[in-house]
């Protein structure tokens, strides 16, 4: 690297949280150093969050919990932030972090399936292969190198809000998990490949039983191991 590069020497500083300690911590690292690259890690999906604001949102004087969000100030123009990624190990002595993308986005039903009604309407859905109304999604899946999907058995196939997902949307690579009561797994799994047009890099299938045991680890960690 030549001599004059003035990144060379820039320090590059990671903060991990963007609660009001962690952008305090990066606007006075801003402050000491003004040329340092500051990266704040969030796990959450949006920016700042009064807590102190809580109990006017529950009370009813604040309309919603929406509305305690607010962003960074703007004269931290100069932080990076990497939302939707939680940190899971600090190595000090290689002075890096470790962490995951927790981006995600839920399948918004349409449909109360709540009651003996709403269980028969799902179980009818599932079966006569329908395509019910779900919520917009707000992210575009075409765009993720892979999309991780999730769903319940339904009467030995998906539920019928994820087959409008998989049939309204693109995917590069797909990895497939479900729970069940105890069938259908293998079936479900093969009608998701035929309505996405993908075959799944990984699969996971847990019992009922299994999740609320919470023996389900070694076969996450398996079903991630596989993805690669
Ligand atoms: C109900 C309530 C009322 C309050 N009222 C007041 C008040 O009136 N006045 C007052 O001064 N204070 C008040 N407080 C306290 C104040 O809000 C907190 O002290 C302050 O938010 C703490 O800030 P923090 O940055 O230390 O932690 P947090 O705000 O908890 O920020 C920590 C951040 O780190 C993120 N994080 C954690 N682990 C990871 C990880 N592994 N990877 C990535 N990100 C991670 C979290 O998502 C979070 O955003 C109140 C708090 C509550 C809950
Ligand atoms: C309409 C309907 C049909 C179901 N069909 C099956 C099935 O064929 N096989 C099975 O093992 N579990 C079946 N189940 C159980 C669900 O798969 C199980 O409750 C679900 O995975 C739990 O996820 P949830 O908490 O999102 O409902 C069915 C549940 C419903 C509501």
């Amino acid at each position: 690297m030549p001599i004059n590069d003035k990144n060379q020497n820039k320090r590059k500083i990671v903060i991990i949280g963007l609660g009001v300690g962690g952008l305090y911590a990066a606007k006075s690292s801003m402050n000491t150093d003004r040329t340092a690259e500051v990266t704040i890690i969030e796990k959450r999906d949006f920016d700042m969050f009064s807590a102190c604001g809580l109990p006017f949102a529950i009370e009813g004087i604040v309309p919603n919990f929406e509305a305690l969000k607010f962003p960074v100030p703007g004269h931290l123009r100069r932080l990076n932030k990497l939302l939707n990624h939680e940190v899971i190990s600090i190595d000090t002595k290689n002075k890096s972090v470790s962490g995951k993308n927790l981006d995600s986005e839920e399948i918004i039903d349409a449909k109360n399936r709540k009651g003996a009604l709403g269980y028969t309407r799902s179980g009818k859905e599932a079966m006569l292969k329908t395509c019910p109304k779900i919520k917009p999604i707000k992210k575009n899946p075409a765009k993720y190198d892979l999309v991780i999907i999730g769903t319940p058995v339904w009467f030995f196939t998906m539920a019928s809000p994820v087959r409008t997902y998989l049939s309204k949307n693109k995917f590069k690579k797909v990895a497939f998990f479900l729970t069940m009561h105890g069938s259908g797994d293998r079936k479900t799994f093969k009608a998701m490949q035929r309505v996405c047009k993908k075959k799944p890099v990984s699969v996971l299938s847990l019992t009922m039983k299994e999740v609320k045991n919470g023996d389900y680890i070694p076969k996450i960690k398996q079903f991630i191991k596989t993805m690669g």
